[in-house]
């Protein structure tokens, strides 16, 4: 039976596919390439070209290729664009995943694991954060992401599905021997941003230098890559057994400050880094970390690639190999 990957060509589903083949399963990507690249999907990948939206074509797909389970990566991610421009989140983040979550269950599939994110909680009121902590999105993004988690969980209450909501903090990293790595447009996250300062020269700015945090800059949870595409077999695993679904943070439980990224990113590359300070940015929580504890009794979840310097290593190998900047 088949694996169907929402959003298979993008960031992390990229590297999920990678991580389902590797468990032997077969595997089928739906993805609209709005954001994702075709180039990173494996030749014997069937691949079809479509909007999540279009319950048509994903039923038509389902059906021809024996669809028994569904990791949904698909969709917009960007904060700021979604303050800018919410209905674009409120229609393809929520309608199209109504709309595939409806195929899904005319075609009798049961097993479903979806990427959900950190910004479901909004401004943290403890740290690190578990899975009963309030939910309160303070942007349209962890708003629609949050809706897609309660729809779930009333199909979960009529239909035969089961669900597992994967509550990323923030991803990073690469697998540089498989070509893959961050690769969004415009890029938002800070490591490949600090990657390309030290391979382009840019600037780059900390927001804030005077938080109530160790150096003064803000902490986050930068999890593998790996080890968040492992999480999302793992978790399938668990659904096939039977095990409780709901909502799974996925973090490393400590965190890293701006600064500590910057000077990592220094010492791996070896450049010099130009780095701007400057003010606070509206709407940032000082801390986001999570507490994974759910997700490794659970689910086996380990973040066993998520030193920094590892995410770094291998988040700057791709880099080098993408620009070429391993000879400058
Ligand atoms: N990157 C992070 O740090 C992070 C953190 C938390 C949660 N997430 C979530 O993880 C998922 C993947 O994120 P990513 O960083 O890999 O993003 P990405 O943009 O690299 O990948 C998204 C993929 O989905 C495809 N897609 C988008 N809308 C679609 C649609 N309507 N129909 C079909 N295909 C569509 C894109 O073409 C792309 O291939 C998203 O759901 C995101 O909200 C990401």
């Amino acid at each position: 039976m088949t694996v169907l990957v929402t959003g298979g060509a993008g960031y992390i589903g990229a590297h999920a596919v990678r991580a389902l083949l590797r468990a032997g399963r077969r595997v089928a990507i739906l993805d609209d390439l709005s954001t994702g690249h075709r180039d990173t999907v494996p030749d014997e990948v069937p691949l079809c070209v479509a909007d999540i939206a279009d319950a048509g074509a994903v039923g038509a797909f389902i059906a021809a290729q024996g669809v028994s389970a569904v990791l949904h990566f698909a969709a917009r991610s960007l904060v700021g664009e979604s303050v800018a421009d919410p209905r674009k989140y409120w229609r393809d983040n929520v309608a199209g995943s109504v709309a595939l979550l409806g195929a899904v269950v005319d075609a009798g599939v049961r097993d479903v694991v979806v990427s959900s994110t950190a910004a479901v909680y909004g401004v943290p009121e403890r740290s690190p954060l578990d899975e009963a902590h309030r939910t309160n999105p303070v942007n349209p993004y962890g708003a629609t992401k949050l809706a897609v988690e309660r729809a779930l969980a009333d199909y979960a209450a009529a239909y035969p599905l089961r669900y597992a909501a994967l509550r990323y903090f923030n991803a990073a990293g690469a697998d540089p021997d498989a070509g893959l790595g961050e690769r969004h447009d415009p890029e938002t996250h800070l490591i490949p941003r600090v990657l390309r300062s030290a391979s382009e020269g840019c600037e780059v700015a900390i927001h804030g230098t005077d938080w109530d945090t160790r150096d003064g800059t803000c902490v986050r949870d930068y999890v593998h890559v790996r080890d968040l595409a492992d999480a999302h077999v793992a978790a399938l695993r668990h659904l096939e057994a039977g095990g409780a679904g709901g909502a799974f943070n996925l973090g490393t439980g400590t965190g890293s400050s701006v600064r500590e990224v910057i000077d990592v990113v220094a010492k791996v590359t070896g450049r010099p880094l130009r780095v701007v300070e400057g003010p606070r940015r509206a709407g940032d929580p000082p801390v986001l970390v999570a507490d994974a504890t759910r997700a490794s009794r659970e689910l086996g979840f380990s973040a066993a690639r998520s030193s920094l310097r590892q995410v770094v290593e291998d988040a700057w190998a791709f880099e080098r190999g993408r620009s070429g900047a391993g000879g400058l």
